[in-house]
């Protein structure tokens, strides 16, 4: 069943749990992310950044859009980091149900103007709007790019912020960091802060940077007002790590259909782990 992610995380914000938002460059990805949501009886975000839209193209959406119209569990299609109006347009012609604008590199005022036009836009065509506020860190290789330094969220501002453009969720910077924290360790998440902010705003926030934080943290996210957690960088590389062990165990095999299976099944194994740590399973 395909939906609107506003009426998707408003039952998860209310009910203490997390959906998560799962990358997806690719029709093996599809399957993964709606075969462990089905498996799992949980709601699922399948969002694709411009990045990934540049390599599945426009017309890949329509696709996502069947195989999420049957689905029995809840799903919206999401535009990751969209970064300026034409993005959204872009993702809104395409079919996508809910969008993201990152402006959060830009001053306050322009990342309130630019957020309130994209809201306007997307509003009127019953697409449910995500933005930012501070950065998101970044690590080598993750497309998601992001910021040198993480800059945190301030309550009083995501208050003013959240006011003045009528979003429906809000990113928040606690400490994450897009893809693998291969040099910094993992981070401590600032949940006092998160707890401030959703005391504050009292809508759904997202938590970005899934991948590779403290288990034991993330549980926490979704009592203090996270209702959706993006996932990309675990569930790749399970998918290409097991990919490289087939290839290289297999070094004459070329079908698809041989060397896809156990590396679609990895992915999923990973999805299925986040779904019971989200605290999404069984919330369908
Ligand atoms: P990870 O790659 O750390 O899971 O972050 C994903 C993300 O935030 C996409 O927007
Ligand atoms: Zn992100
Ligand atoms: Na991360």
């Amino acid at each position: 069943m395909l939906m609107n992610m506003k009426e998707l995380l408003e039952v998860a914000y209310k009910h203490n749990f997390a959906v998560g938002s799962f990358n997806v460059a690719n029709s093996e990805f599809v399957r993964v992310v709606i075969e462990s949501a089905e498996e799992k009886n949980a709601p699922a975000i399948i969002q694709i950044h411009p990045n990934e839209l540049e390599l599945v193209g426009d017309d890949f959406i329509a696709y996502v859009r069947e195989k999420c119209k049957n689905t029995k569990v809840p799903m919206a299609i999401h535009l990751d980091h969209g970064s300026s109006v034409k993005d959204v347009m872009r993702a809104i012609r395409n079919g996508y149900t809910s969008v993201m604008i990152d402006a959060s590199h830009a001053s306050f005022e322009d990342n309130i103007s630019i957020t309130k036009e994209v809201v306007k836009l997307a509003h009127d065509v019953n697409v449910s709007v995500e933005a930012e506020l501070g950065t998101i860190g970044s690590n080598e290789g993750s497309s998601e790019a992001g910021a040198d330094e993480i800059l945190y969220t301030d309550a009083n501002d995501a208050k003013r912020f959240v006011e003045e453009t009528d979003i429906d969720t809000l990113a928040v910077a606690i400490g994450t960091s897009h893809g693998q924290y291969k040099h910094a360790g993992k981070p401590e998440l600032k949940l006092d802060l998160l707890a401030e902010i959703n005391q504050k705003v009292g809508i759904p926030l997202v938590l970005h940077g899934g991948s590779d934080n403290k288990d034991e943290e993330i549980s926490q996210t979704y009592l203090h007002g996270v209702a959706k957690i993006n996932l990309s960088t675990d569930m790749k590389s399970a998918f290409f790590q097991e990919m490289r062990r087939f290839l290289t165990d297999n070094r004459g095999a070329y079908e698809p259909d041989v060397i896809m299976p156990s590396a679609r099944k990895a992915a999923q194994e990973i999805v299925k782990q986040k779904m019971d740590l989200f605290n999404s399973t069984n919330k369908a």
